[in-house]
Order: structure tokens, then C-alpha cells, then sequence
């Protein structure tokens, strides 16, 4: 029979790869609970109705990257790119929305963008995801980066720039757009890529964010909207940036950074790793104080950001899984049952490790052993078995001595502790 391959731009990941993907989530967990962040799990599929409206007809996103299709009745269903738009429908839908409290969702998971699939971005890749909904305040603002900024700290990253800028608001981006939309119309359309044509009308924020080099050129010189904002927002962004200032959060005015989703307002930021290729954004976010209405929900603000963990991955190479503590060689089959009880005891106190089922030669065990890189392997036989040992071997120095089956923990308590966690 023919192989079935996978789907191109979709990955299977074996250790230890996945084991960097264990340590992101379980860090972004102990991170996120400690700013009282509660994980919300929304579906996969959605109605395409909800990305169209939230994250904007014009971006690239709905326009050309959504695994969209028809179910059995003819309804149009899409697998979502993001995790906002989902989080905000939830939202929408819960007590919470009704609560005039601040909510506090993370959600971790697969995202699926038809993209040319590189070296740091997939057709399904994985995001970490936190949103805050119901404060408007800069205080938000800075809690929320300064938790991202603790989360990548926390997974031991150090060489990143946090880039940040303020879209300002519908009180100040209209006219921006107009000052935008004069000073592109002034320059000649051929150095324009074919997106930033179209885009330098109907949507001239984009034109700013474009990679093509043509576009690039001319932007350098477009007015900044920094320099436009209203006194609301300029206020709001001179706040953020002095508060994350003073919590020592380093940061780099980038006056074009506008995001490639358009329900961003006020403060966006991205975080830039130059280690890891061309697709260098491993998170971004912003704030989008008009999505949860434009969602059919009350007013309510919110903030948020995304982490992309394949980037993070490519910067967590030197993750690995502990080794085992323990492998437990059989060598009679007499012996099995014992052993197996005597693994599911070291279990219950926190070792970790495994037995082997097959009946061999010690050499063949230890050598199996060796193959786990476990740090000692027991040895049950009919000898031990009557006289109520255990051989326990300590797999560096290559000692052997028989103790008491009732001893095995002190014995493996002598080599190293149990532990609490994975990593
Ligand atoms: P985004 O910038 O589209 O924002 O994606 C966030 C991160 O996801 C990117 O910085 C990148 O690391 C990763 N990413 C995006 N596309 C791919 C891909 N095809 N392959 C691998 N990684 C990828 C958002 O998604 C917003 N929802 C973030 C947000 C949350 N804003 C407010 N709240």
C-alpha cells in the first residue's frame, strides 16, 4: 500500500521538539496565572463571518490565508488563523461581558495561515495568547507587555527587541489616513508593489509595514503617525512608554509599525529576535478598543498579544527532557510482577523511569539502559527476587550494589532527588 504524506506546511513534532513546546506552554502557565490570566479554550472552527469582521476584509489574512470551506450544509466555516477574534467572541457571549470587571484569558493552541511555508512559519503553527478585556488605562498596557516580556525571560530568551508604536484612535487616524493617503498619491505608482497600489486608497496604514523594497524606500519618508496622534491618545502612549521605563522594560520606537491585522487602536508592539531568519516577529499585539462592539458585544477595551511558538522553538534549541531516573531491567519472568509494583511505587514518589517487559540478558538491558540515558538501572532476577533485593546501578560510575526492595528510594535518594517538574 502507497504512504499517505502529511499536508505540506504541517508538521509532526517528535521530541524534542515537542519537549520545547511542553516547556512553553508549562512556563507560559505558571507565568500567566501569577497576573491572574485563566485559560479559555475556544474552538478551532469558526464562522468565517467572525475573521472578516474583526480582523479586517482589506489584510492579507482574510484575503488570501484562511483554510476557509463550506460544511455539509453550505455554511462557511474557517480554521482560525488567530485566537483573538475566538477569545472575543467567547467573551461576548459569557457572563463576563455583562460583569463591568476586567477578564483575563490565555489560550494556547494551533492557528492556521495558507502562507509559503519558511523556516519559522507554518500552515499550522502554535500560539501562546493572552488578552485582557475591560481596562483602558496605561497601566494595562504595561502590565500586559511587561508579562510578555516576563514569559520570554522566563523561558531564558535575552537577545529581543521590543518594538513599539501608537495608532492613535477614530478620533485621530482618519485624518492620518487622509495625510497618509495625499503624501503615497504624490509619489509615482511604479514603486509601489501590486498589493500597496490597491492598499494606498483603501487602507494606507498597511502601505507603511510593506517588506517590499520599493515601498520601503518611499515610506521613510511618510508622515509619522506618532506625530499625529489626538491629545487622549498621546497621552495615553507618553504614559505606557514612562511606565515601562521605569519597570526597566527596554523598548524601540518603531513610528511604522502598524500589524497586519486591522483592529489594532493606540499601543501595538512586536518582539523582534534577529537570530532566527527572516520571519523574525516571535510575538505581537496590540490594543483594540473597538473589536468587542464590532463583534456585536458592549464597549468594552481591550489589549492583547500572541507569541509564535516555532520562532520561540527556534531559540530554545538546547531544551531537552531530563533523563529518566530509573530503568528497571527484568531478567525473569518470574520476577515481572514484582518489578512492575516496584516501578509504580518509585512512580507514586516522584521518580521517573520505565521497565523493560522483554526478558534479557543483563548486558542486553544495560545496554538499553544506556541507549535511554537513564542515570541507574535496577536489576530484578530470581536472586534478588528471594532474597528481597534489587540490584541498583549507577549508570556514570559503573557501581553495582545489591540493597533491600524496601530501600530502592534511599538507594536512588543517594544519586539524585525526585523531582517536581519536567525540565
Ligand atoms: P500576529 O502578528 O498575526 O498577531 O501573530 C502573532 C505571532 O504569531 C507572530 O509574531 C509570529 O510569531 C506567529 N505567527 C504568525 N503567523 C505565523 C506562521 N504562519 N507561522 C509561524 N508563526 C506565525 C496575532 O495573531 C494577534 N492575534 C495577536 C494579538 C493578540 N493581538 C492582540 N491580541
Amino acid at each position: 500500500m502507497s504512504r499517505i504524506n502529511k499536508i505540506k506546511g504541517f508538521f509532526d513534532l517528535f521530541p524534542p521538539e515537542s519537549t520545547s513546546y511542553m516547556f512553553m506552554e508549562d512556563k507560559a502557565r505558571e507565568i500567566f496565572l501569577k497576573y491572574s490570566y485563566q485559560e479559555l479554550r475556544t474552538p478551532i472552527l469558526e464562522q468565517t463571518e467572525l475573521f472578516a469582521r474583526s480582523i479586517g476584509q482589506e489584510t492579507d489574512v482574510v484575503q488570501k490565508e484562511m483554510y476557509t470551506f463550506p460544511d455539509r450544509k453550505g455554511r462557511s466555516l474557517t480554521m482560525r488563523p488567530e485566537a483573538t477574534a475566538g477569545v472575543i467572541r467567547a467573551f461576548i457571549d459569557s457572563p463576563a461581558s455583562s460583569s463591568g470587571g476586567v477578564s483575563r484569558f490565555f489560550t494556547l493552541g494551533p492557528m492556521f495561515r495558507y502562507e509559503r511555508p519558511q523556516k519559522g512559519r507554518a500552515r499550522q503553527f502554535h500560539q501562546v495568547n493572552a488578552e485582557m478585556l475591560g481596562e483602558d488605562s496605561p497601566y494595562a498596557d504595561a502590565e500586559i507587555i511587561s508579562m510578555l516580556w516576563a514569559y520570554l525571560q522566563a523561558l531564558g530568551l535575552q537577545e529581543m527587541t521590543l518594538e513599539i508604536n501608537s495608532l492613535g484612535c477614530p478620533l485621530c487616524r482618519p485624518g492620518f489616513d487622509t495625510e497618509l493617503k495625499h503624501f503615497l498619491a504624490g509619489n509615482d505608482p511604479e514603486v509601489f508593489c501590486e498589493d500597496c497600489r490597491r492598499r494606498s486608497d483603501s487602507n494606507p496604514l498597511r502601505v507603511l509595514d510593506c517588506k517590499a523594497s520599493g515601498c520601503r524606500d518611499m515610506v521613510a519618508g511618510a508622515p509619522r503617525i506618532v506625530d499625529n496622534l489626538c491629545q487622549g491618545c498621546k497621552e495615553h502612549f507618553d504614559k505606557v512608554l514612562e511606565i515601562l521605563n521605569s519597570f526597566n522594560i527596554p523598548f524601540k520606537l518603531n513610528p511604522f509599525l502598524v500589524r497586519g491585522l486591522d483592529y489594532y487602536q493606540r499601543t501595538t508592539f512586536e518582539v523582534i529576535s534577529d537570530d532566527i531568519g527572516s520571519q523574525s516577529a516571535v510575538a505581537g499585539g496590540g490594543r483594540y478598543d473597538g473589536l468587542v462592539k464590532d463583534l456585536g458585544g458592549p464597549e468594552i477595551p481591550g489589549i492583547g498579544f500572541a507569541c509564535g511558538m516555532e520562532r520561540l522553538a527556534l531559540l530554545l534549541r538546547g531544551i531537552r527532557e531530563k533523563p529518566l531516573d530509573f530503568y528497571l531491567a527484568v531478567l525473569h519472568q518470574d520476577a515481572m510482577h514484582k518489578a512492575m509494583q516496584l516501578v509504580q511505587r518509585l512512580r507514586g514518589k516522584g521518580y521517573h523511569g520505565e521497565m523493560g517487559f522483554k526478558i534479557r540478558s543483563v548486558k542486553s538491558h544495560l545496554r538499553q539502559a544506556n541507549k535511554k540515558k537513564v542515570k541507574t538501572c535496577l536489576l530484578l532476577g530470581l536472586d534478588e527476587m528471594q532474597k528481597n533485593q534489587v540490584q541498583v546501578k549507577d549508570m556514570s560510575t559503573g557501581v553495582q550494589r545489591a540493597v533491600s526492595q524496601d530501600d530502592v528510594e534511599q538507594a536512588l535518594g543517594l544519586v539524585f532527588q525526585p523531582r517536581n517538574n519536567n525540565f
